[in-house]
């Protein structure tokens, strides 16, 4: 099957030669619409799929679709057929149907292949219900709590329950949730922070929502740690591809005493166009609507009376957006979204958990 659709290719070399030799008013397809990358839910066996495929060309295109490289034989295919040049899969399953999709559009004067566009299944598995460990700080400290994460795919968000669900975790200049990492910052532990700590996350495209165990926070009687200069424990990494058109946020923050102070900047002191956007306590810097003109390295500074600490990264432009496609309107693409990571750095030690 996969030879057949080489031979596929061949012939489209073949078509488009003898295109010069005809009629003008012939012509050989060209793409008006070609397939996306879809992540599915995979709790939704009725809803259907729908890979997009169209193209002009006189006479009409005849359309044929791959997946995994083997041409798709819808006779008698009670779940797949193709509309217009679509392909639309009813009943999904994740085992018939994940994979890599191309679609081809041909008549007399030629053939064209599409992107290919990849179709995967989004979950989320329960978290490990192991009991965590307690953690245990001292007043005036910065302190980490990991998320542990369990295995996915598709898009997620965090937030922290504190004792009681649903009581979240506020987030201010003290307290921060890595949308990247799921983990809970503390930049400054104070006595009212005691209390257990649960990791919940959401799934936007299957709408599953998990918690972990909790991890119990107890305060040290060993006395209050005193100040220290900003460490940065969450920032972007150093080089960050952008699609054009795409948004893209960037994380930064840093555990201190007394708690710091964020402000970004451009390298060569560049303002920033009035489109970014900064958010939980200037922790989180989105530049909406990519540009060429955007690129470059960004600097997040960390500040409080005890000194100041920098991290940077550049952002690179790519002029191909590789959109993906949901089934849901709230869902959004990985690329629209694209967080920096985190990274633990410095001393004195944070103290983390997991
Ligand atoms: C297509 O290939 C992918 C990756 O190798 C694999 O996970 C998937 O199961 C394949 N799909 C089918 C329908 O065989
Ligand atoms: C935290 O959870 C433990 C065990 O469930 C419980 O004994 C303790 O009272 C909780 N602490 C707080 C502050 O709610
Ligand atoms: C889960 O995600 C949905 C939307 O994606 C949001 O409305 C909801 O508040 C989230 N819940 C939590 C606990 O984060």
């Amino acid at each position: 099957m996969t030879l057949l659709w080489k031979w596929l290719v061949l012939l489209s070399i073949n078509g488009c030669l003898a295109a010069y030799a005809e009629d003008a008013l012939f012509h050989g397809p060209r793409w008006k619409t070609e397939p996306s990358d879809l992540i599915l839910p995979i709790h939704s066996p009725k809803q259907e799929a729908v890979l997009a495929c169209e193209a002009s060309g006189i006479p009409l295109p005849q359309y044929r679709w791959s997946l995994n490289g083997t041409l798709i034989d819808l006779d008698g295919d009670e779940r797949r057929h193709v509309s217009g040049g679509n392909l639309i899969i009813n009943t999904l399953d994740r085992d018939q149907d994940a994979g890599v999709y191309q679609c081809s559009a041909s008549n007399a004067r030629g053939i064209i292949l599409s992107h290919r566009a990849t179709v995967q299944f989004a979950y989320l598995e329960n978290f490990k219900t192991q009991q965590r460990s307690a953690v245990n700080v001292r007043e005036g400290q910065g302190v980490v709590l990991l998320c542990g994460t369990p295995m996915h795919s598709g898009e997620l968000t965090f937030a922290w329950v504190f004792n009681e669900y649903p009581n979240f975790v506020q987030q201010d200049s003290r307290l921060f949730v890595s949308q990247e990492t799921g983990n809970l910052y503390i930049a400054k532990v104070v006595l009212s922070d005691v209390g257990n700590y649960t990791c919940v996350v959401n799934n936007s495209i299957t709408k599953d929502k998990v918690l972990s165990s909790p991890t119990p926070l107890v305060l040290r009687n060993d006395g209050a740690m005193g100040e220290y200069e900003p460490k940065i424990e969450v920032h972007f990494p150093d080089t960050v591809p952008a699609a054009k058109g795409s948004s893209v946020k960037l994380e930064c923050f840093a555990l201190g005493n007394p708690v710091p102070k964020i402000s970004w900047r451009r390298t060569n002191d560049v303002p920033f166009p009035s489109k970014v956007k900064l958010s939980n306590s200037n922790a989180i810097l989105e530049i909406p609507r990519f540009q060429q003109e955007d690129t470059g390295t960004y600097e997040c500074v960390a500040e409080n009376s005890r000194g100041k600490n920098a991290a940077k990264g550049r952002l690179s432009f790519h002029a191909k957006p590789h959109w993906l496609q949901t089934m849901t309107a709230t869902a959004l693409s990985i690329e629209e979204n694209l967080f920096g990571s985190a990274k633990p750095m410095g001393s004195p030690n944070p103290l983390t958990t997991g």
